[in-house]
Order: structure tokens, then sequence, then C-alpha cells
């Protein structure tokens, strides 16, 4: 199709951009506070916080730090936190039965935010890794990654921690049929008002590996997540999961890592207009805050740059480290 532009001059497309009045009145896409949702880390212990030194300005805290730094997001406008444990190699065992206590550190958390900050949306995350012995996902037998063994864990654990009172369970683990079991499990045990943002297209990415630091889990990974994270050369396979998980129940999708792929996000929403979040995750916050310390770029303007595009992509919202540092230059 060839476009219907008027030649020049009649069109001068830089009239549009002449100054920051007209621009706004142009902007097709902005960014917000209600796009954000805050993961945040949290360990045992009292008034602590330690330091994740691949990521800079990020802290494991904990849960009477998490309070205090949920009702400042909360003050900031971030309508969501999302809850990540730190386990050390002790409370990591072969049954991971940890994962589905009603008083671990996480449920601990959703507990006590719940109560100091109730109008906050708080997510989770649903996997098997903070506790598994070897850093999967699910439970490995002879080298093999269980799946319908897996799910029955990741049904415990998101039974736990909607009693605990988390709105939105993020299953993070990608094993089959998980978000049928889930949604099920919600529906016969009264939580079903309790929301699925899925892990949807997550993909087996080498950006992880800060967060890994950040939860213990980089010593305690053997091998890699290959068998059941995506290949980063699809994107078909992306829509199939999509909308595998819409039908067996999530409200929400997610497409993970987010800067490299933000076609994927493009493509699912012009496929299926459904809320659709990207996790922006520890290797993008790396990158930048590195190049930003070195003085190499801008800290604040990558920073909402970045995040402003996962609008333009179609993402509804995005999970940000970055959160709070972006809600107060958002305010200002
Ligand atoms: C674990 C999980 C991971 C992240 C969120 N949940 C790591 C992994 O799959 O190994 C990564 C988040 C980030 O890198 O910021 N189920």
């Amino acid at each position: 199709m060839k476009p219907t532009v008027a030649p020049y001059p009649a069109t001068r497309l830089r009239r549009m951009r002449k100054s920051p009045a007209i621009r706004a009145l142009a902007r097709q896409n902005t960014l917000t506070p209600d796009d954000l949702i805050w993961p945040v880390f949290v360990m045992q212990g009292k008034d602590d916080e330690t330091p994740v030194a691949s990521m800079p300005g990020i802290t494991r805290k904990t849960v009477d730090r998490v309070v205090k730094a949920a009702k400042e997001a909360h003050a900031l406008g971030i309508p969501a936190i999302c809850i990540f444990p730190y386990t050390s190699m002790e409370q990591r065992t072969e049954d991971c039965a940890m994962a589905w206590s009603p008083d671990n550190v996480s449920n601990q958390a959703i507990r006590a935010i719940k109560d100091a900050v109730p109008e906050m949306a708080i997510m989770t995350d649903i996997a098997l890794d903070p506790y598994n012995i070897n850093g999967h996902d699910g439970f490995v037998e002879s080298g093999e990654i269980m799946n319908d063994r897996t799910v029955e864990a990741l049904v415990k654990m998101a039974i736990a921690q909607a009693e605990a009172g988390a709105d939105i369970l993020g299953p993070s683990d990608m094993m089959d049929g998980r978000i049928g079991a889930i949604r099920s499990a919600l529906e016969t045990s009264g939580n079903q008002n309790v929301a699925i943002l899925s892990y949807t297209a997550k993909y087996a990415s080498s950006f992880y590996g800060p967060f890994r630091d950040a939860v213990g889990a980089s010593s305690a990974l053997t091998g890699d997540k290959k068998t059941y994270q995506m290949d980063p050369g699809n994107s078909d396979e992306a829509l199939r999961l999509v909308e595998r998980d819409l039908q067996e129940g999530a409200d929400m999708v997610m497409v993970k890592p987010g800067m490299p792929y933000l076609d994927i996000c493009r493509r699912v929403k012009d496929a299926f207009g459904v809320p659709t979040y990207a996790y922006q995750v520890s290797g993008e916050y790396a990158m930048m805050m590195a190049a930003a310390q070195n003085g190499w770029l801008d800290q604040d303007k990558v920073m909402l740059e970045s995040l402003l595009c996962f609008k333009r992509a179609g993402c509804d919202g995005i999970l940000t480290y970055f959160a709070p540092a972006a809600a107060k230059l958002l305010q200002a």
C-alpha cells in the first residue's frame, strides 16, 4: 500500500513536533504510575536490608521494611507490589515444602502489607525455585523436570498465597496445565476473586542473572531452564501459550523479559486484546544502571523512555524495579 501523505511542502511532519504543547497533543501513548507493578525481595529477620550487588539501588528487605516500602510506593501512586522471597541454602529442600507453608516469608509479607496498606494490590510469584534444592521451578527426577507432580505443588502454593491475602497470583514456572489447575482450586476454595497474571511467554533468558543473585538461586541452580522456558528464537509459540492460558482461566498475561521482546508484546496485544504486561527484568535494570553509573546514559531519561516504549508496544502495565523512581519523576 502506498502512503497517502501529501508531498512536501504541503506536508511538513515537523509541524507536529514544533513545541511541547503540540507534542503533548499529538502523543499517542503515555506513562503514569498506574502502569507500574513493583517487584520487591523479602528476607527473614527484623529491621534490616542487604544490597543486591548486581542491582545497584535494590535491597532485600525484612517484612517490616517491605511494609514501609509498600506504604511509600502506595503514596507515590503505584497500584501493585510483587513479592519475591530470598531463601538461603538451608531453607531449600527436595520436597520444597516451605513453598506452601502459610508462614513462609512471602506469606508473612502478604499478610503484613494487606494489614498496613489494604488498598494496594499484592502480586506473588508461583514457582518452586526459591525453595528447591537444585534451583529449578519444578521437581527434578533423574535430571528431568516433572510437570504434573510440580503442578500439584504449585496449586498448594497458590492456595496458601490466596489465603494469606494475595490479589494477583503470578505462576512463573512454565509447567503445562498449571493455570487451569490453579484456577479450579481457587474456585473450589472460596478464592474465586483472586486474579491470575500468568507468566505466559516466559523465555529461557540470560537476562535473569541478577535476579537469581537477589533471591539466592545463583549457586543453587543446576543446568538451565530450557525444557520449560521458551526458546528466544520463537514467536508464534507465544500466541499458542496465550490462547491456552486464557482458556484455562488467566485474567492477565505476561511477556518476559521486556525490552528484547517488545515484538512479542505487540503480537499478543494485537491478537488477543487482553490485559497484557511485560516484565522489565533484573538484567535490563542492571544494564541501564551500569551505564548510568559510568555516566554513559542519563538514568532518569532512559528509565522513563524504556517504560514508555512498553506502552507503545501494547502493554497495559510493566513490572519494573524502577517503579518508585519512575513514579517519583512522573508525579513531579
Ligand atoms: C523464578 C523467576 C525468575 C524471575 C522471576 N521469577 C527467574 C527464573 O526464571 O530463573 C526473573 C525476574 C528477573 O530477572 O527480574 N520463577
